[in-house]
C-alpha cells in the first residue's frame, strides 16, 4: 500500500527534472490564486490558521515557477530575454515569500494592518510578472 502511494510522486518528481511544462504552471498558478484567497479569507474570520496555510502553500509554489521548457529554447532571442528572465522572476520569488513571513509574523502579532499591507504588495508582484511577462 505504502509503495503504491509512493509512485505518483516519483513520477512527478521525474517530471519536474524533465523540466517544467505550461500545464505545470498553469496549476501552480491556480494554487497560488487559491492561497490566496485562503489567506483573504483568514484575514476575514480571524483565522491565523487559515492564514498560515495559505502562506504555506504560496511560499511552496512560488519557488517552483519559473519559464517553461518552450520558453527557455525559444530560438527568437527578444522573445527568450523576455519570458524567461530569471532576475526578475528571482527578484519577484524573493519578495513574495518575504512578505508571505511578514503576514504570518504580523497577523499573529494581532496587526491586521500591516499584514494587510504585505498581502497587498504580494499582489503587486503578482501583477508585475503578469504585465511584463505575459503583457496582460
Ligand atoms: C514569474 C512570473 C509570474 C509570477 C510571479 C506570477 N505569475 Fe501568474 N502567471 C504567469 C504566467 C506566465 C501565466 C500564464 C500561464 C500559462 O497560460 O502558461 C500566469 C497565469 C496565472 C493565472 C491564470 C491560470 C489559468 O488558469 O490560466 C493565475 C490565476 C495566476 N497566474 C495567479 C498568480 C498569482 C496569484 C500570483 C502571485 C502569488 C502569480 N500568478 C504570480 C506568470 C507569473
Amino acid at each position: 500500500m505504502k509503495r503504491l502511494l509512493l509512485i505518483p510522486i516519483i513520477a512527478t518528481t521525474i517530471n519536474y527534472a524533465n523540466g517544467y511544462t505550461q500545464a505545470d504552471r498553469i496549476l501552480d498558478m491556480q494554487k497560488m490564486a487559491k492561497a490566496m484567497e485562503a489567506i483573504q479569507t483568514g484575514f476575514f474570520y480571524n483565522n491565523l490558521d487559515i492564514v498560515n496555510e495559505g502562506v504555506d502553500v504560496l511560499e511552496k509554489t512560488i519557488v517552483k515557477v519559473r519559464a517553461i521548457d518552450s520558453e527557455v529554447n525559444n530560438k527568437d532571442i527578444y522573445e527568450k530575454w523576455i519570458n524567461n528572465n530569471l532576475k526578475m522572476t528571482n527578484k519577484i520569488r524573493k519578495k513574495i515569500i518575504q512578505k508571505s513571513e511578514d503576514i504570518k509574523a504580523r497577523f499573529k502579532a494581532g496587526d491586521a494592518i500591516q499584514a494587510l499591507q504585505a498581502y497587498s504588495k504580494i499582489t503587486q508582484q503578482c501583477m508585475k510578472c503578469h504585465i511584463q511577462i505575459r503583457k496582460w
